[in-house]
């Protein structure tokens, strides 16, 4: 299985643990360190709704905290008739470790989108500034 689809795969059985019971709105990733590790992540809601989680950046943290800080690919996914980008909150996070990063946004039925950190965050806010 190609490096694509086992984040793809990954992402799909993260999506499973979501914990969304206010909107309802499930999100899986799956994210490839540049050694070849996969860490997953999803949604984790709060009553106090200020306190959710995006499933991205849950993914990223346990792959720091797991000593790892580059990254090469990110895959997720939802339940939506087109694959979704990752919200600004996550691009900024994703953006810090690994600007040269591979999105990769897929549906469950399948449909994906690839997309480049970079692009899905032009001029960011970097340590160059
Ligand atoms: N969410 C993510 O996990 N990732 C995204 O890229 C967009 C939004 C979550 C946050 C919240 O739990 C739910 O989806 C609805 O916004």
């Amino acid at each position: 299985m190609d490096a694509i689809n086992r984040l793809l795969v990954a992402a799909r059985e993260a999506r499973e643990n979501a914990y969304a019971p206010y909107s309802r709105f499930s999100v899986g990733a799956a994210l490839l360190t540049a050694d070849g590790e996969i860490f997953t992540g999803c949604n984790v809601e709060n009553l106090s709704f200020g306190l959710t989680l995006c499933a991205e950046r849950v993914a990223a943290f346990s792959a720091v905290a797991a000593g790892k800080r580059e990254f090469t690919g990110l895959a997720l996914i939802t339940d939506t008739p087109q694959p979704v980008t990752p919200c600004g909150s996550c691009r900024q996070v994703l953006y810090e470790f690994s600007p040269d990063l591979w999105i990769i946004s897929a549906n469950l039925e399948g449909k994906q989108q690839m997309y480049r950190l970079q692009d899905l965050l032009p001029d960011a806010f970097s340590a160059e500034f």
